[in-house]
């Protein structure tokens, strides 16, 4: 049986990520492939928990770091791995790119030290493929206006996503085959016509 694919979604909150999750895994799960839909932080029983802590209390940024990496560790174990061995498809809302937009850009952990804790925790794995969903930062911040209760993260100032949003744009730099950037300022159609390209191009 061939392996399945790794794929993940990032941006900063607000950029329209969520918008395209679900299309995502239909688009693909009409392309013939067996689809799991998961997320970070999250994905597993123990790592929902972890979320809720990390969206909800406030703590130290080695800790979140750390406790980010604790939550990715089981997903990896529990659900990434097993899928991808068994031919399926991983389409995953975030993971370590968010730990060095986040934690990294925007709370100050060098990348070096979030390097270290990627290789230890993932053990060689990486995604086949991160969409970064891309906006002005003002954009962002409209549209997460209309959420009805920000959670930790999302309460931040523009100075801090500014930074993420920086963050993710250098990693795709400096990594153009693995991370797509999407502009998320277009339309929807404009936005899915592009997605539908480079979903076509990885279901090959
Ligand atoms: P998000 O994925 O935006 O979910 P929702 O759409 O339900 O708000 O929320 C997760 C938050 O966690 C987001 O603000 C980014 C943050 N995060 C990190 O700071 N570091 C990480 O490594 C991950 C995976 C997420």
């Amino acid at each position: 049986m061939s392996q399945g694919k790794f794929i993940t979604l990032e941006g900063v909150d607000g950029a329209g990520k969520s918008t395209h999750t679900d299309w995502i895994g239909e688009t693909l799960r009409s392309a013939g492939k067996d689809v799991v839909v998961t997320r970070e932080p999250g994905g597993t029983p123990l790592g929902e928990k972890l979320r809720s802590l990390l969206l909800g209390e406030s703590m130290d940024i080695e800790t979140e770091t750390l406790l980010m990496f604790a939550a990715r560790r089981e997903h990896i174990v529990q659900v990434i791995l097993p899928a991808l061995a068994a031919g399926r498809w991983v389409l995953s809302d975030r993971f370590t790119d968010a730990t060095f937009a986040y934690q990294g850009g925007g709370g100050g952990i060098p990348s070096e030290r979030i390097a270290q804790l990627e290789a230890w925790v993932h053990k060689g794995l990486q995604p086949d493929l991160t969409l970064v969903f891309d906006v002005p930062i003002e954009l962002a911040r409209r549209r997460l206006a209309t959420a009805a209760k920000p959670d930790r993260f999302e309460r931040q100032d523009v100075g801090f996503f500014n930074r993420v949003r920086e963050a993710y744009l250098r990693r795709a730099k400096a990594d153009p085959k693995r991370i797509k950037i999407i502009d998320s300022s277009k339309s929807l159609s404009e936005v899915r016509a592009y997605l539908k390209e480079i979903i076509s191009s990885i279901c090959k």
